[in-house]
């Protein structure tokens, strides 16, 4: 059993040698248990520095996951997070200064210590990435901005404007520090402290309108209280997506095929739309259960 995961982790290494040797990217998932034999165990690389996350693995298969690793490459430090416990060094010592990743030509602020997410969604790159391409002239409403990846993608695409929204002052704060590394412009103006649906409603009835809108709710599971979808939101949404915007929605855990959703969507925004857009996470985050996937759609209102 050793030996198999071993062999596995050593595989999905192999399987990513054009992200290691790609010197703009340097962050990326190493294994998705998921989907590569090793259920409960995720490793992430940020920089030299590895995460594993166990959910659920047995304390053995984490002991060989970092001795497969330190054979493999040249990490400075690798952190294991467990639930319910301070995350600790099994190699190096704990970082406890924050470092930038590259990503894309853009560079993104990671706190690899931190209980959670270090602060950036591995799996949304490709998002970013069609952000980057698709955002030129636009003003941008990123709803659950977290710590603002996505706008950053935006800007550097050529938006006129973003305004992020998110429930946390960090986040907010994150957003900022971000724009401020890739030497964006941003104004206080254009963070917002405020619950999702409360902004969506006041920004209807005041008449602000959006040529491009990022849904990404927190997955089913992560929080308190009822959990948005873009479809729960998509009545609101119809309300602030000027003629011509698009909508990018973030569909997290749901069993339904991917025409369903775009047409559930469609129908909640009770608009005539145009899909023009489906992306997943990246070949780093191989999925052994189409449900499991993040899916993304990007949804055209003409
Ligand atoms: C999954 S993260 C979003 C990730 C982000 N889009 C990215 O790519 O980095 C969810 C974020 O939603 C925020 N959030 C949770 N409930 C919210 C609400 N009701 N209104 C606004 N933001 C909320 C959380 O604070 C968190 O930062």
């Amino acid at each position: 059993m050793a030996a198999e995961l071993e062999e596995r982790i050593r595989l999905a290494y192999e399987a990513r040698a054009s992200m290691h040797a790609d010197p703009g990217l340097e962050a990326y998932r190493l294994f998705h248990g998921y989907g590569e034999g090793g259920p409960g165990l995720l490793i992430d690389r940020y920089g030299d520095v590895v995460l594993i996350e166990n959910r659920g693995a047995e304390a053995r298969d984490v002991a060989i996951a970092s001795r497969v690793l330190q054979r493999l490459d040249e990490f400075s430090c690798i952190v294991l997070k467990e639930r319910g416990q301070d995350p600790r060094a099994l190699l190096g010592t704990l970082p406890s200064e924050r470092t930038v990743v590259r990503e894309n030509g853009l560079s993104y602020w990671v706190e690899t210590w931190a209980p959670r997410n270090p602060g950036l969604y591995l799996d949304a790159r490709p998002a970013r990435d069609w952000l980057q391409s698709n955002s030129h002239g636009r003003r941008v409403l990123n709803l659950y901005s977290y710590a603002g990846s996505l706008g950053v993608a935006s800007i550097a695409g050529g938006a006129r404007s973003v305004i992020h929204v998110d429930t946390q002052k960090r986040a907010l704060a994150r957003c900022q520090e971000n724009h401020r590394l890739n030497d964006q412009r941003t104004d206080a103006r254009d963070l917002e402290r405020v619950d999702a649906v409360k902004m969506l409603r006041k920004a209807a009835t005041s008449g602000r309108r959006f040529s491009g809108i990022i849904v990404d709710p927190p997955p089913p599971g992560v929080g308190a209280g009822d959990v948005a979808t873009p479809i729960s939101l998509a009545p609101y949404l119809a309300n602030v997506a000027e003629p011509g915007a698009w909508i990018l929605c973030f569909f997290h855990h749901d069993p339904r095929s991917w025409d369903e959703l775009e047409a559930v969507m469609g129908n909640s925004l009770d608009r005539p739309y145009e899909p023009i857009w489906r992306g997943r996470s990246g070949p780093d985050f191989p999925e052994s259960t189409a449900e499991r996937d993040l899916r993304l759609s990007a949804l055209l209102l003409p």
